[in-house]
């Protein structure tokens, strides 16, 4: 009788959650007329837009560059062996085969690149978002050509990166295991501490609990540690004589005991499919192994919204913006004093150019209001200036706003070169409610529940970075225009960091001079968007004129978990045999 009442009751909720879920799939957004940002490129822009472009190709030249190093792997010769001897297919032709096109993101290209310990391209690992069956999924997958697919401190950053966008976004995450383990020179970077090898292991079971699928595919070598990413998948696929799983390989046993073993014989994936059951799922290459893995993600139970093509087609053509995207890179500042009005920059992104100011006459040095994304609503928050008391006040209730009606946020941040200096009593008063309020912006933007989305277009330069949810603020997604500035402070403003009236200036200006010269400098190399982004502090570096398809699809991909039909236990999927 009562399992009954519960069976009932259970089939009340799924009932329930078809409901919302169908009437999610049905809905429209209201109409909207916002206004047109009507801005077009004048002569008075002229010099400047000009000055922006050319920076901007110089930009884009060092994007073509690396892009090219970086699709080379671990080169020619790695290349050959991977293919030719090992007889594997190279990471991008697994993609190839695993995801329904070539339309995904690829989170943090650059990573690994200009490191202290050398150039590692894409860290040893491709990590993204890409449809499989028209589902969004995350996918983290080893390049066997850099060093054997082995895992630098970078590569563990960027694996749990890529977990953690799984996490925030409720992405299902795939797996493409072919890895020797970890690099053992740099083993203390990536074993001990919490941030490292053993919570990616952690959040496979946290994920899995959460109800965020996790599959895996053991397409090489799966050795040590990398062992476990399989082993704790909820589903595992292994292919016949390529993938290999043991804790110590072949050579390991011949050392310790003398026996001489197969790789085969130790951890292939008939050992691990008839007598182990690590893995689910036996293939015999891995064409096979990625049909599998397709139809895997077939069974997680989502429904997704009822595609129109028609009504698709007018959402691309017809709410275009109404100035070509080109111009951005016009409009991308080369520096803080080379920034043109924001709003066109927003009406270069918006659907129709269309934007629906907030306070438009307060604190006009941030922009904040609605717009369209390709048919998302979204919240604008832009600099346009210095991060004033004002600004920061508007920017605080805005950020409220959107919280309290759940419409997702994005900040175009293009932030001041360095923090004004105290010179007198009343600029110490006025820097102290701009504290205030710059605190307040934070604690808004900190506690919003909203997915957060930020592009720095410029400038990312000390605290008012951070109220435009930087990266410690933990936005869904973080990406920068390559001509974009990351320091505390941009170069040419090291004196501000230093005491105007500090002896040791007056006392020996040349070497003050000289510090500042020094700083400037180190300020300079260090803030280009492409040394941020080979140390992973953002999730990628994306051009201006793409950004606003990069934008729909993250959007997309926020939206995504509305169409989960299960719903949340608090248990992993538990463990094999
Ligand atoms: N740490 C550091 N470097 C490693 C490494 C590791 N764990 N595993 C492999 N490499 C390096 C090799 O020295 C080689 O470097 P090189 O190109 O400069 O010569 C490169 O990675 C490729 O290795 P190679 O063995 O030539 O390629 P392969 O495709 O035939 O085999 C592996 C790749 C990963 C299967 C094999 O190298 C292997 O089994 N490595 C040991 C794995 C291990 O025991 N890991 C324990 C980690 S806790």
């Amino acid at each position: 009788m009562y399992r009954s009442i519960a069976r009932l009751a259970l089939q009340h909720q799924r009932c329930l959650v078809r409901h919302i879920n169908s009437a999610a799939r049905k809905r429209r957004s209201l109409p909207s007329a916002f206004p047109v940002l009507d801005l077009p490129l004048q002569a008075i822009h002229q010099h400047v837009y000009e000055a922006n472009h050319r920076n901007s190709k110089t930009c884009h030249n060092k994007y073509i560059e690396l892009n090219k190093k970086v699709t080379k792997g671990g080169g020619d010769n790695a290349i050959a062996r991977h293919t030719q001897r090992n007889r594997k297919l190279l990471v991008q032709d697994r993609l190839r085969l695993l995801l329904d096109d070539e339309d995904f993101i690829e989170l943090s290209r650059f990573a690994g690149l200009g490191l202290p310990y050398g150039d590692i391209p894409s860290a040893g690992c491709l990590t993204g978002i890409g449809r499989i069956n028209g589902l969004w999924c995350v996918f983290i997958a080893n390049d066997a050509t850099v060093k054997g697919g082995t895992a630098y401190p970078i590569t563990v950053k960027k694996q749990l990166r890529a977990q953690e966008v799984a996490i925030q976004n409720r992405l299902p995450c795939v797996y493409l295991v072919d890895s020797g383990g970890a690099f053992l020179p740099l083993q203390s970077e990536i074993f001990p501490d919490k941030n490292q090898g053993g919570r990616t292991f952690y959040n496979e079971a946290i994920m899995s609990a959460m109800k965020i699928p996790q599959v895996s595919v053991v397409c090489g070598s799966c050795t040590a540690g990398g062992a476990y990413i399989p082993t704790m998948a909820e589903e595992a696929v292994m292919v016949h004589r390529i993938g290999t799983m043991f804790l110590g390989g072949p050579p390991l046993v011949k050392a310790a005991t003398g026996e001489e073993v197969t790789p085969e014989d130790l951890g292939g994936a008939r050992l691990h499919a008839e007598v182990s059951g690590c893995v689910d799922h036996f293939a015999w290459e891995e064409k096979e192994a990625f049909e599998y893995t397709r139809n895997i993600i077939s069974t997680l139970n989502f429904t997704l919204p009822e595609e129109n093509e028609n009504e698709e087609n007018m959402r691309n053509e017809e709410e275009r913006p109404l100035y070509s995207s080109d111009e951005l890179l016009g409009l991308a500042p080369r520096s803080y004093n080379y920034s043109l009005d924001v709003k066109m920059v927003i009406s270069r992104l918006t659907d129709g150019s269309r934007f629906q100011e907030f306070k438009g006459c307060f604190g006009t040095t941030l922009i904040t209001g609605f717009a369209k994304i390709y048919g998302h609503l979204i919240g604008i928050v832009a600099n346009n200036g210095e991060l004033s008391y004002q600004a920061a006040l508007k920017g605080s209730h805005f950020v409220q706003l959107c919280d309290q009606r759940d419409v997702p946020l994005l900040f175009l941040q293009n932030t001041a070169p360095s923090a004004a200096l105290t010179l007198s009593v009343p600029q110490a008063e006025i820097h102290s409610n701009r504290i205030k309020a710059q605190g307040s912006m934070m604690s808004a933007v900190a506690c919003a529940s909203v997915p957060k989305i930020t592009v720095v277009i410029g400038g990312c330069h000390g605290a008012d970075s951070y109220a435009m949810c930087g990266r410690s603020f933990d936005p869904n997604f973080l990406f920068l225009w390559p001509n974009a500035r990351v320091s505390m402070t941009a170069a040419g403003h090291a004196g501000s960091l230093l005491h105007p009236n500090s002896e040791h200036q007056q006392d020996d200006k040349e070497m003050a001079n000289k510090m500042e010269h020094n700083l400037n400098k180190k300020f300079e190399e260090e803030s280009s968007a492409f040394f941020s982004s080979g140390r992973l502090w953002d999730d990628g570096v994306i051009l201006p004129q793409d950004t606003r398809r990069v934008l729909r699809d993250c959007l997309d991909i926020i939206k995504q978990q509305q169409y989960q039909l299960s719903t949340e236990k608090l248990q992993s999927v538990l463990l094999r045999i």
